[in-house]
């Protein structure tokens, strides 16, 4: 039998007496801000509470536990959070009881959960990056001997190969592969934040993702900061993933420009369970700009890893992310950008004004121009986007794309919403039964970020 530690067997205890008195589990809300690893982080602290009893809720009012699992990559992103937490106030005062846990990229960071501690007293719980394997403890200290916990631990953990975790998608599944990140741009906290890069091994990444093709799972997305520096050779596991038996897709993100390699894209070409796509985050379209950042590559090789794909595979799916506004970067040069989103023609742009992360060398560049004049390059940005993606979309237009559908769509009452291989959103007339399936759709008209098609019988 597995041995239980002491703080585990009191969790059993605590939540094992929750239900004899209310005829209930204990329920808890966690709740992720930002990016997929920090999804999939959230579904392993879940699955490390239902481990010891707790069910879930999204409704606060309910909860004995509230976890905020918080992003720290933009400032408006961190403001998010601290409105949430304030917004907890008030129930904290009504319900004592309920244990608040703040932890992920914020909690990490030294003057945020200092911040926490004196402006935040509902919150009994801030735990970083690196505390997740202590989360057991750490509840018992604050549920049993009544005590806030702060726990900004700076040594990364082993990474815990065979977590249970508990996915909130009955389909589409994320697998993290690798963790932190080693590249340093300058603008960035992730490497702060997330420590340095480690790689899970292979053979627990194929177990896993084995498990969920064999529990139906339709679409699985590797996860890294950089997939492309995994340890044990990335287009190795893809091949090793691709082999597994089942009807599913594979999406991976993200890579980094500089390790993309043209092996990389033969690989992916080459496997025909991964998806005809690649998010290859260019961030500026000026060399200098780029150097600036850190980013270690240039326009030109940037370019040639687009010409070839484009070459090898003229519908292929490129996405990208862009910041607006780096510290110096002038007009002229952000016009670079544009024109370079002009020549790739990117399926989906996420695009971002720089936001000042305190602790990273980019903070400390001189930057004057406002950030209502940055908003207005961003628009801009956007507007180019649109015009060219509009266009390009039309290349579906009369194709048969298989959609894998996500849920009610968008147009009206009727209409469905999924993505197609290529990662573009599709929506067509349908009916709920088919969420969670693979659909031929007819693809009859391109807007500007998304297409709309009709179902079409398998065999047309
Ligand atoms: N300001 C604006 N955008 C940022 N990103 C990362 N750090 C910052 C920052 N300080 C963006 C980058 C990255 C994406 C995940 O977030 O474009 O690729
Ligand atoms: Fe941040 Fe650059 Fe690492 Fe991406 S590659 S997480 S932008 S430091």
């Amino acid at each position: 039998m597995e041995e239980h530690s002491r703080a585990q067997r009191f969790l059993l205890a605590y939540t094992s007496d929750f239900i004899a008195r209310t005829g209930r589990n204990p329920l808890a809300l966690v709740h992720s801000f930002g990016c997929q690893q920090n999804v999939s982080d959230g579904e392993r602290l879940m699955g490390r509470l239902a481990a010891v009893g707790y069910g879930f809720t999204k409704d606060p009012e309910e909860a004995s536990l509230i976890i905020y699992n918080t992003c720290a990559v933009r400032e408006n992103a961190e403001d998010r959070v601290y409105g949430a937490i304030g917004q907890l106030k008030h129930l904290k005062e009504r319900k004592p009881e309920l244990v608040i846990g703040i932890c992920g990229c914020m909690a990490q960071q030294k003057h945020v959960a200092e911040k926490i501690k004196e402006t935040y007293k509902q919150v009994d719980l801030v735990f970083g990056t690196f505390a997740y394997n202590d989360l057991y403890e750490m509840l018992c200290e604050v549920i049993e001997n009544k005590k806030r916990v702060f726990n900004r631990s700076e040594r990364p953990t082993d990474i815990d190969e065979d977590f249970v975790q508990l996915r909130e998608n009955s389909f589409q599944a994320f697998v993290p592969i690798m963790y932190g990140c080693n590249n340093f741009c300058t603008y960035c906290i992730v490497p702060y934040v997330r420590g340095r890069e480690r790689s899970r091994r292979p053979e627990s990444i194929i177990r896993e993702v084995q498990g969920l093709a064999d529990s139906g799972y339709k679409e699985i997305t590797l996860l890294g900061q950089n997939v492309n520096s995994y340890s044990y050779g990335f287009s190795e596991l893809l091949r090793a993933v691709n082999d597994i038996e089942g009807d599913f897709r594979i999406r991976f993100m993200s890579s980094h420009p500089k390790d993309a390699s043209m092996e990389l894209i033969d690989t992916i070409l080459s496997c025909d369970k991964v998806c005809k796509q690649l998010h290859l985050p260019v961030q500026a379209g000026s060399d200098r700009v780029l150097k600036l950042m850190n980013r270690k590559y240039d326009t030109t090789t940037y370019l040639e890893i687009v010409d070839y794909i484009r070459d090898k595979a003229p519908g292929f799916s490129l996405s990208t992310d862009i910041i607006v506004g780096f510290p110096g970067e002038t007009y002229e040069e952000f016009c670079m950008t544009k024109a370079l989103i002009k020549r790739v023609k990117y399926d989906n742009i996420y695009s971002f004004v720089y936001s000042k992360r305190s602790g990273t060398p980019a903070a400390e560049l001189p930057d004057d121009i406002s950030d209502k004049q940055k908003g207005l390059w961003l628009r801009e940005l956007l507007l180019e986007q649109r015009e060219t993606s509009s266009v390009w979309l039309r290349r579906f237009i009369g194709q048969i794309c298989r959609v894998l559908v996500e849920g009610k769509g968008r147009k009206s009452e009727e209409y469905m919403t999924g993505k197609n291989d290529e990662g573009i959103i599709v929506e067509f007339k349908g009916s709920e039964e088919l969420i969670g399936k693979f659909v031929p759709v007819r693809i009859t008209k391109a807007m500007n970020w998304a297409l709309e098609g009709e179902l079409t019988g398998i065999d047309q």
